[in-house]
């Protein structure tokens, strides 16, 4: 089969190579499964840099937490699935690929009316959003809520899930076009932090008390500044520092206020079972009442340019290689 493999670590154009690799074999308890589309996270840049998750002896690998496609062959022990099955899926690797073998933890079955493109893209970016936002912050109807790099893929979905919550949203985003499109997705507000001091800016929008909960995932001075527009008793969840770095432990703050890290992966390793939760994403995505905002699709074979076109800012929502 054809598959983006790495074999050492380094920049997208030095290591992502269009190989003809063997196709894997589902184990007991998996899925072999033919991809038809595998969406892109900035956690695959990481991982390409050799930061994230995996080790120099783990090499070659192919990347792509999360794909979706047609159940082709069952491992043993395997009953709840069948042969011809859409499903979507999370393994964490191998989906820059024409097969892929998924846990069937980390499977579930694709709703008609929820097609490959967009159902690629939603694992990752719903279930961090809703357990990073309700498990990690405990964010609850009529709470104000202020989340970073709207127009990231995990932006996107974290607004349309606070607003489904039932809570006040206002985003950060880096130009007044994609300010406007975030106010379509559903924020009630939307400030770019280029022209003006998203601090004041929220500040000024919540009459001076702040927010209950900040999902916060650039780092830096974005992290610093979000922590003080928290209202006494709020919520920072932290879930990266895609352009900074994240203070570890946690500065100490005052009047109940709380910050934390959270990560999907670590979340769904110990709670696998929390992976069900996709089926209310595509049921919602299915009635139309959720949207999942593809950006770009590229060909397998052209991942190195999907994956620059990523590093960029350009991008709106889901990158997703088509397979
Ligand atoms: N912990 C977890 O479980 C988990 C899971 C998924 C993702 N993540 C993390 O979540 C982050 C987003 O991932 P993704 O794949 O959704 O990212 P993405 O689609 O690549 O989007 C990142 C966006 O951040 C925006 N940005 C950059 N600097 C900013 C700033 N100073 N203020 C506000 N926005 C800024 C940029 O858009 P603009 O043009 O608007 O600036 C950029 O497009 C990454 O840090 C990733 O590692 C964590």
């Amino acid at each position: 089969m054809k598959a983006i493999r790495i074999h050492r670590f380094g920049s997208t154009e030095e290591v992502l190579e269009y190989e003809d690799v063997p196709a894997p074999t589902p184990a007991p308890g998996e899925l072999l499964v033919k991809v038809e589309a595998a969406s892109l996270n900035r956690a695959d840049l990481s991982l390409r840099g050799g930061k994230y998750r995996v080790r120099p002896e783990d090499l070659p690998l192919i990347p792509g937490r999360e794909f979706a496609g047609t159940v082709a062959a069952l491992g043993n022990t395997v009953r709840d699935f069948r042969a011809g099955e859409r499903v979507v899926a999370q393994p964490g690797l191998g989906g820059y690929a024409e097969y892929a073998v998924t846990n069937t933890s980390y499977a579930r079955p694709l709703p008609e009316g929820v097609d490959f493109v967009p159902a690629s893209a939603m694992p990752t970016i719903f279930l961090t959003s809703w357990f990073g936002l309700v498990e990690e912050g405990g964010m609850k109807p009529g709470d104000r809520v202020l989340i970073q790099a709207g127009s990231s893929g995990v932006g996107i979905a974290a607004i349309q899930i606070a607003k489904h919550v039932g809570t006040w949203v206002v985003t950060t985003t880096g130009s007044d076009e994609k300010c406007r499109r975030l106010r379509e997705v559903g924020a009630d507000e939307a400030v770019n932090y280029i022209s003006k001091d998203f601090k004041e800016e929220v500040s000024h929008l919540t009459g001076g008390k702040g927010v209950d909960i900040v999902l916060e995932m650039i780092g830096g001075d974005v992290y610093t500044k979000s922590l003080e527009i928290l209202s006494p008793g709020g919520r920072l969840v932290s879930i990266g520092g895609a352009f900074g770095p994240i203070p570890d432990p946690a500065p100490p703050l005052s009047d109940g206020r709380r910050a934390s890290r959270f990560s999907i992966t670590t979340y769904l390793s110990a709670h696998p079972e929390a992976f069900k939760q996709m089926d209310l994403f595509l049921e919602l995505v299915r009635q139309k009442q959720f949207q999942v905002v593809i950006d770009r699709t590229f060909p397998l074979a052209e991942a190195r340019a999907a994956q620059r076109y990523l590093e960029g800012r350009d991008h709106f929502g889901k990158i997703v290689l088509t397979i």
